[in-house]
């Protein structure tokens, strides 16, 4: 089932285009990877798919009441300064009416490693990796239909991303979309569905991700993967470093 459809969106800044002629749609349960080198257009993508901007045109078609969680890149203007990070977590359980969840807390404190005296700080007194898990956190318990995650494990250390990774791919079982934003193509291998690759805000390439990894059509994708040292060790026919 579509959750939600982009046809032929379009976004300009002053003329200066960021993302042009993007088709594409996400179904239920479905992880997307965006990826893409930097200035490709995967945040203003994200930015206008979800609403945060207009788009110049185009149009994206979304199921009536889509519940959208967006993790930020930036995790540090994604907390209320004034609130501890507890509050900052039950407040958009207590809107979505989703407090039941609020005993579900710990148990991802644990998984990803965060001390439960966190709650009590301000956004202030934690480190980025600290807030940026709290806001993933946060997202995962609201029960959204999509998250988009924008670059979102590019503060943590590998251990907290390969556990981030499992969260992520058990939610999508559940039901949970998820449109993944990264440059590191190492993190989506058994973990996306599918790829989109953007260059200079265009789709080049968009297939399932064993396709994209074992037989990129384009060259620019196969630059992306020798320049991520991806096929190092695999594939050294790629590599050009
Ligand atoms: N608010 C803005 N004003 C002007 N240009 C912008 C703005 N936001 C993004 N851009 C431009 O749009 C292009 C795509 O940016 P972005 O979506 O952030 O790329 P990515 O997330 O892939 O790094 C870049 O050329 C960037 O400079
Ligand atoms: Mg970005």
């Amino acid at each position: 089932m579509k959750l939600i459809q982009c046809d032929n969106c379009s976004k300009f800044f002053d003329g200066i285009c960021a993302f042009e002629a993007i088709d594409f749609s996400i179904n239920r349960g479905e992880i997307i990877s965006l990826i893409g080198e930097s200035g490709s257009g995967k945040s203003t993508i994200a930015e206008c798919i979800s609403g945060i901007k207009n788009l110049t045109t185009g149009k994206v078609t979304k199921i009536a009441n889509l519940k959208m969680q967006y993790i930020f890149q930036n995790p540090g203007r994604s907390f209320n300064p004034k609130w501890q990070m507890g509050k900052s977590l039950l407040e958009p359980l207590k809107l979505s009416k989703k407090l039941e969840n609020s005993t579900q807390i710990d148990v991802y404190l644990d998984k990803l490693k965060l001390d439960k005296q966190l709650l009590t700080q301000y956004p202030h007194e934690c480190s980025g990796g600290q807030k940026q898990r709290l806001a993933i956190i946060r997202a995962i318990l609201c029960e959204p239909d999509l998250i988009i995650a924008d670059e979102v494990t590019s503060g943590l250390d590998s251990e907290n991303e390969q556990e981030l990774l499992k969260i992520f791919k058990e939610i999508s079982l559940s039901g949970v979309a998820i449109l993944f934003i990264t440059h590191n193509i190492k993190t989506i291998e058994n973990f996306s569905d599918q790829v989109i690759v953007l260059k200079q805000g265009k789709i080049v390439e968009k297939a399932i991700t064993k396709t994209i990894l074992d037989a990129p059509k384009q060259d620019y994708t196969q630059k992306l993967l020798a320049a991520s040292h991806y096929f190092t060790s695999r594939r050294k026919e790629f590599v050009r470093i």
